[in-house]
């Protein structure tokens, strides 16, 4: 916002007060693994340079299927877009410093206000940042054209990361494999089970977690090749059983060239901007990371198809009747005050 930033006067002070707690509930709206939403906010709209802070809740953490906190991470940095779109959209131009403290390792980033032109790029997604849904429905046939796949590659372009398609009978069949590898050791994990059936049995009142409105149900009548994480724990899960195998759609990986904490925000802040783009596009689509969660298994994928670039997400896109909702913890429970001088 022109000269706006820099200006001290209360009646600024109170214009980026509403801009940054609205990029906080918009920030909420970001996907995260398994709705954990792994994050919280510190606000400085009244001092200089005024700014937002956006930090990794660690005990949101799930250990058993993120060991090493890539996807925690990963999540914070999508919320952190999240919150970069709204002050765009909000008129604000920002600048963004990663990681800017040693010695605060769960601050992941700070959003500063500046003054001048808001990135009009950024400001034209804020629109469907309420749209997107993962969609874990089977997909109708079709996939998106070339256009639209450009359009894709430069959105994750933009944040520092290169989208990879998965192409043809044998690098399907490939990742296919390797996601049921992975589910199966996955399975075989009672620490991982444990989490899974915690993450998807929470009370209302807490406002996180899977929903079973937001998953197929599973009845053993669906054999796919390529498994949806199983999440209905509790055997309500009130989608569809039949997922589909991926291949009506279209499958893309996201990659990154390192795989530090900076790579892996920076993963959060390109899955989603695509996720984004691909709502924007009028697709939908839903992470199926479990082949990336097994060490080995990504460590296959990665020989196999990205090289040397590391796999950061998996993505399934395509058309199917949208899917509500979740829930989300609302702004009180995730602003937190600043610490003590
Ligand atoms: C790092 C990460 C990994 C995810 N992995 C999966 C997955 O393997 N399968 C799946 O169905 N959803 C996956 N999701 C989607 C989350 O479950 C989803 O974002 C969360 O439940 C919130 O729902 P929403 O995306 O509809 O807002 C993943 C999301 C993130 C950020």
């Amino acid at each position: 916002m022109a000269e706006l930033a820099s200006t001290s006067s209360p009646s600024f002070d109170l214009i980026a007060e509403g801009a940054l707690g609205d990029a906080v509930d918009s920030a909420v709206l970001a996907p995260s693994l398994h709705n954990s939403q792994p994050w919280s906010f510190r606000l400085h709209p009244a001092v200089r340079p005024r700014r937002l802070d956006v930090l990794v809740d660690r005990s949101r953490h799930l250990r058993a299927i993120d060991p090493t906190g890539r996807a925690l991470v990963q999540s914070v940095g999508a919320a952190l877009f999240n919150a970069r779109v709204s002050l765009a959209a909000a008129g604000w131009a920002t600048s963004t410093c990663r990681l800017p403290d040693a010695g605060d390792p769960d601050l992941m980033a700070v959003v500063q206000l500046e003054d001048g032109p808001p990135d009009s790029d950024l400001a034209a997604l804020n629109e469907v940042v309420g749209l997107r849904h993962t969609n874990r429905r089977s997909f109708a046939p079709g996939a998106p054209g070339v256009g639209e796949v450009a359009g894709l590659l430069a959105a994750a372009r933009a944040e520092d990361a290169q989208l990879v398609p998965v192409l043809g009978d044998e690098q399907h069949r490939l990742l296919a494999r390797l996601t049921q590898v992975a589910d199966g050791r996955q399975h075989q994990d009672p620490a991982y089970r444990a989490e899974l059936r915690r993450w998807t049995n929470r009370p209302a009142a807490a406002g996180d977690g899977i929903v079973p409105a937001a998953v197929p149900h599973v009845d053993g009548t669906a054999r796919e090749d390529l498994p949806v994480r199983d999440f209905d724990t509790r055997g309500d899960g009130a989608l569809p059983p039949s997922t589909g195998d991926g291949a009506e759609g279209t499958l893309v990986l996201l990659t990154t060239v390192r795989d530090d904490e900076e790579a892996w925000l920076r993963s959060g802040e390109a899955l989603q901007r695509v996720l984004l783009e691909v709502t924007r596009a009028g697709w939908v689509a839903s992470p199926l990371t479990q082949a990336l969660e097994d060490a080995q298994t990504r460590q296959e994928l990665r020989s196999a198809l990205t090289w040397d670039r590391w796999p950061q997400s998996v993505l399934r896109i395509g058309r199917a009747p949208l899917t509500p909702g979740t829930p989300r913890r609302p702004r009180p429970e995730v602003v937190a005050e600043d610490p003590p001088a």
